[in-house]
């Protein structure tokens, strides 16, 4: 459920438009505005509408926001395996469970058309996430993952896959404890199929099959309001082709701006400023895990990540994650670390462009070269490798760069959840050291 999306499910989550094309310093802190008043408004509507499916789940439910008397941690306890319902839940007659073997060309491609033509759209439907088959296999199989936890659903007759769901393992440290968990995504149901119900199925099925490992505990973000978030994050893009941007309806001109300033506004560097800046290699695991791991310590949410992760997750591959690193001239040491994965959008229904080439910004770490300077050379790199976009969330300490390097708002949030774990404070984005895919 890591749509990356904003509340307009919007997979390139279209530029504010108040954000016109410069950086609209109130943009996110306008109590009064109309906008603010209609996303509070949102929010009682949301609030007092039922959630037939999930209040039935071990979350947090709204109505026990702010007790006191609700211990943290697991809402239930683990069962004995041998009480986990054995038998796959049951689906309407025509359907049937599949478990997809993402090692195969042939069901990464039936993985990839479903998601290419039905995974999450923007408001107005001019963009749909274009995860690539790269890119789901990396996702899907990081180290220790289960084959059982990528399930799909197909038509019996025509064997059409119509629906999907996965989870992979992540050990997550929530405060001072480090919690196994499924981190739950691609949730994913055929466009003909919606509103029948099939998503609680998926959700039982997928949580079904991870109680079978021994796990009790999930994680998963949405653009969506459930039962409910431990914290509300924002998307923030950084054009970086701006005429495509506008051309395709992703951003608009600002009012008193030609398309001549807006790209001279938006042009970067040839190449990176910081002496020492490069790639990330194989050699660079252990120094990558120990600058991460100590930096992540400061997050109340955050992976736990060891080397073995640290090698699926950050080491560069083509058109899938880049990572770029800062190694001392005098000591060799790695002090600064960045890091973005690359998710296009299909372009629906323009002449010109068929898809958006957008980076997302992963994990960064800066302990010598300043935030802000890193960034700006990820942008650069960005830049280079003809990406239009660059976004990343208001995570980590991504607030210290994000005005400052022409970042504008999304028009819409992103939740985060836990599944069958509860915190007794709403976090700030700040306080999340976690990125879902
Ligand atoms: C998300 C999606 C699978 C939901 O399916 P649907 O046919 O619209 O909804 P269903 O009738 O099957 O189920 C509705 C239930 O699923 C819940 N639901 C909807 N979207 C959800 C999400 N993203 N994560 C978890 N639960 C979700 C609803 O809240 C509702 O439960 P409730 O009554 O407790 O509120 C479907 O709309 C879809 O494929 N959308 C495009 C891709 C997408 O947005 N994926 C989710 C990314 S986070």
């Amino acid at each position: 459920m890591a749509d990356n999306d904003v509340t307009s499910s919007s997979p390139a989550a279209n530029q504010n438009p108040n954000s016109d094309h410069t950086v609209d310093p109130n943009a996110n802190d306008s109590e009064t505005s109309i906008d603010s008043i209609a996303q509070q408004l949102q929010d009682g509507i949301t609030l007092s509408k039922r959630h037939k499916f999930w209040e039935s789940q071990p979350v947090g439910q709204f109505k026990d926001a702010g007790n006191p008397n609700l211990l943290e941690g697991p809402i239930e306890p683990p069962t004995p395996l041998s009480e986990v319902k054995q038998q796959p839940y049951n689906l309407p007659g025509p359907y049937e469970w599949i478990t997809c073997d993402m090692d195969t060309k042939e069901m990464c491609s039936e993985v990839y058309s479903l998601l290419t033509n039905n995974y999450v759209e923007d408001d107005e439907n001019m963009f749909r996430f274009n995860y690539s088959k790269d890119f789901l296999q990396w996702a899907l199989r990081p180290p220790g993952y289960y084959r059982s936890w990528h399930i799909g659903v197909r038509v019996k007759l025509s064997k059409k896959l119509v629906a999907f769901v996965t989870g992979v393992p992540a050990k997550i440290r929530v405060k001072d404890t480090i919690v196994d968990m499924a981190e739950i995504n691609f949730l994913c149901v055929h466009k003909k199929l919606r509103s029948k119900r099939l998503a609680p199925v998926m959700i039982k099925e997928v949580t079904r099959r991870v109680h079978l490992e021994n796990i009790w505990q999930a994680t998963y973000t949405a653009g969506v309001v459930l039962p409910t978030p431990i914290s509300t994050c924002q998307y923030w893009h950084r054009s970086l082709n701006p005429k495509k941007l506008i051309d395709v309806g992703f951003s608009r001109l600002g009012s008193r701006m030609t398309m001549s300033r807006t790209i001279k506004l938006y042009k970067l560097p040839d190449s990176p400023i910081t002496p020492g800046f490069r790639k990330m290699e194989l050699r660079d695991v252990p120094a990558v895990t120990r600058l991460l791991r100590g930096y992540l310590k400061q997050f109340i949410v955050a992976p736990d990540f060891d080397e073995k992760d640290v090698e699926h997750w950050l080491l560069p591959k083509e058109d899938v994650v880049d990572s770029y690193l800062v190694e001392s001239s005098e000591t060799h040491a790695v002090t600064d670390f960045c890091s973005f994965y690359t998710l296009p959008s299909t372009v629906i229904g323009n002449q010109n462009y068929s898809i958006l080439k957008a980076a997302y910004s992963y994990y960064n770490v800066s302990t010598k070269t300043p935030l802000l300077q890193l960034m700006n050379d990820a942008l650069i790199e960005a830049k280079k490798k003809g990406y239009d976009v660059f976004n990343a969330l208001n995570v980590m300490e991504n607030e210290v760069f994000l005005k400052e390097l022409k970042f504008g708002p999304g028009d819409g949030q992103l939740q985060y959840y836990l599944y069958n774990y509860r915190l007794n404070q709403t976090l700030r984005p700040s306080d999340l050291g976690l990125v879902l895919l």
